[in-house]
C-alpha cells in the first residue's frame, strides 16, 4: 500500500522503516529540511538498535522515501500518517499546533478520498478537531472530498522501538469506518498474522486507551518508588518485596522496578496531560496527581542522599555519574533523571565526571562547556580523581564493574545507586559503602 507518514520523529521514522521493511511504498515527511538531507543519505538522527541498516537498505530498495514536499506527500498516501510532535503547554496539556497544521495541509493538497490515521499521543477528542479542521479548509476551498480520521496510537518503547513496532502486542484502531478499518487491516496484515492483535473502538476510546496505557505503567513505577521510600524506613528491602509481589500473575514483575523515578519522552508528559484533560471535564484526578507528584520527589532522592551523605555541601567534592541518558539503549535525556541529579550536584558545591554509553552527545548539546562537568570516554575515565560514585542508568556495561577498582579509585569509597544494580553483600566485601533505593545502607 502507499503510505505518507508527516513527522520523523521517533514513532514516524520508526514506522515508515518497519512499514516499508514488509513491502508499503513509504513517503515521510518532515519539514525540518537539514533532517531530511540527512535521512536521504542515509543518516540516521537518532540511537535506536536496528534502525538505520532497515532505513538504509529499504531506502535502496526504493519503498522508503524522505521528502520536505507535503504536496507529493499527499499525493503519494492513500493513508495520511500523523505522527507529529506534541510538546507539553505551559499549563501541561498537549500542544495541538503541529498536528493541526498538517491536519491543514493536508486538506489544501487533497485531490482524492484520503483516510487520515493519528498516531502522534493525542488528547481524547483530537481527531474530531482534526476532522474539522480538514473539513473546514475543504470548504474553503470549495471542494468536497471524502476522508476519514482514525485514531491508531502507538505503543513503542525507546530503545526496543523496531522491534515493538514488528511485534505490537496490539494494534488499537479506533474508527466507526468499515471502510478505514479494512485499509489498516491490510496495511498490518503482515504484522497480525498469527493471533488477531487488533482491537477496533470508538475514536474517543482508541485516544483514551494511549494515555491509560503510559498512566497505568508510570503508576506502577510510583507505586513501587512509594514502597520503596517506606521500605527504607521500616528496615525491609524493596527487591525482596518486589520479587514476592511480581510473582503474583495479577501484578506481575514488569513495571515494578524502583529507581530514580520515570523519565523520557512519553510518561512525565502523558501523565500531566492527563491530568489536565480530567480536569478540564470537573474532575479530579486524585490517583494521577500522586503519581506525579511522587515521581517529581523520586527523581530528587539520589541528589538528596548524596549531598545529605556529605553533609549539605560537596564544595571540594568530585563525583562519578554513570549513565545520562533516561533509560538504556537510547541517546534521549529528555525529563531524565540524570538531569535533576546533576543540578542538584551542581547546586551543591560539586564537580561532576559522568558517561553515558550514548548520550554524550546530547549531555554536550544541553549543558555546553561549564568547568564542573567533565565528559568521559569510559566508565573509568569518569572515575578518575572521583570522591564518590552515582548510578543514574542501568547500562548493560555498569552492571559488572570491578569492585576492587573502585575501592582504589573513590576517595570516598562510596557508590549512590539510584538502580539497585549490585547485590548489597558484595559491594561491602570490596570495602565500599552502598546506598541504594529501598534497600537497607551498607555503611
Ligand atoms: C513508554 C511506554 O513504555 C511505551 O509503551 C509507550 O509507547 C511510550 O512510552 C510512548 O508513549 O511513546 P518509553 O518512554 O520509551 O516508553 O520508556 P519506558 O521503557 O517505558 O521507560 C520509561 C521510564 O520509566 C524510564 O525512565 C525508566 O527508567 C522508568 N522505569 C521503567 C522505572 O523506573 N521502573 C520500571 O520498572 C520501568
Amino acid at each position: 500500500m502507499k503510505v505518507t507518514i508527516f513527522g520523523t520523529g521517533y514513532v514516524g521514522l520508526v514506522q515508515g522503516a518497519v512499514l516499508a521493511d514488509v513491502g508499503h511504498e513509504v513517503m515521510c515527511v518532515d519539514v525540518d529540511a537539514a533532517k531530511v538531507a540527512a535521512l536521504q543519505a542515509g543518516r540516521v538522527p537518532i540511537h535506536e538498535p536496528g534502525l538505520a541498516p532497515m532505513v538504509q537498505s529499504n531506502q535502496a530498495a526504493g519503498r522508503l522515501q524522505f521528502s520536505t514536499d507535503a504536496a507529493a506527500g499527499v499525493a503519494h498516501g492513500e493513508l495520511i500518517f500523523l505522527a507529529v510532535g506534541t510538546p507539553p503547554d505551559e499549563d501541561g496539556s498537549a500542544d495541538l499546533q503541529h498536528v493541526l497544521a498538517v491536519a491543514r495541509t493536508i486538506a489544501s493538497h487533497m485531490t482524492g478520498p484520503r483516510t487520515i490515521v493519528n498516531k502522534s499521543t493525542v488528547p481524547v477528542g483530537t481527531a474530531d478537531k482534526v476532522a474539522a479542521t480538514v473539513g473546514a479548509a475543504l470548504a474553503e476551498r470549495g471542494v468536497a472530498i471524502a476522508f476519514e480520521v482514525v485514531s491508531n496510537p502507538e505503543f513503542l518503547k525507546e530503545g526496543a522501538a523496531v522491534a515493538d513496532c514488528k511485534r505490537p502486542d496490539r494494534i488499537i484502531i479506533g474508527t466507526a469506518s468499515s471502510t478505514a478499518e479494512g485499509q489498516l487491516r491490510e496495511l498490518y496484515a503482515p504484522f497480525n498474522r498469527n493471533h488477531d492483535r487488533m482491537v477496533v473502538m470508538d475514536v474517543r476510546s482508541a485516544e483514551l486507551t494511549k494515555y491509560a496505557a503510559n498512566a497505568m505503567l508510570a503508576t506502577k513505577i510510583s507505586f513501587i518508588n512509594e514502597i520503596a521510600n517506606l521500605a527504607e524506613r521500616l528496615g525491609a528491602d524493596i527487591e525482596a518485596v518486589r520479587r514476592g509481589i511480581g510473582s503474583d500473575p495479577r501484578i506481575g514483575y514488569s513495571f515494578i522496578y524502583p529507581g530514580a523515578g520515570y523519565g523520557g519522552s512519553c510518561f512525565p508528559k502523558d501523565v500531566k496531560a492527563l491530568i489536565h484533560t480530567a480536569r478540564s471535564t470537573g474532575f479530579a484526578p486524585e490517583l494521577l496527581q500522586a503519581v506525579d507528584r511522587r515521581n517529581a520527589a523520586q527523581r530528587a532522592v539520589l541528589g538528596e542522599r548524596i549531598v545529605g551523605h556529605y553533609g549539605g555541601s560537596l564544595r571540594g567534592k568530585t563525583i562519578a555519574v554513570w549513565g545520562l541518558a533516561f533509560k538504556p539503549e537510547t541517546d534521549d535525556m529528555r525529563e531524565a533523571p540524570s538531569r535533576n541529579l546533576l543540578q542538584a550536584l551542581w547546586a551543591a558545591g560539586a564537580r561532576v565526571r559522568a558517561h553515558d554509553p550514548a548520550a554524550m552527545g546530547e549531555a554536550r548539546r544541553i549543558f555546553g562547556e561549564r568547568p564542573d562537568l567533565t565528559l568521559c570516554t569510559s566508565p573509568a575515565e569518569a572515575l578518575q580523581g572521583a570522591d564518590s560514585l552515582a548510578i543514574v542508568t542501568e547500562w548493560k556495561i555498569y552492571r559488572v564493574p570491578d569492585f576492587g577498582e573502585l575501592a582504589r579509585q573513590l576517595k570516598d569509597r562510596m557508590v549512590f545507586d539510584g538502580r539497585n544494580l549490585y547485590d548489597p553483600a558484595i559491594v561491602a566485601r570490596h570495602g565500599l559503602g552502598y546506598s541504594c533505593i529501598g534497600r537497607p545502607p551498607v555503611p
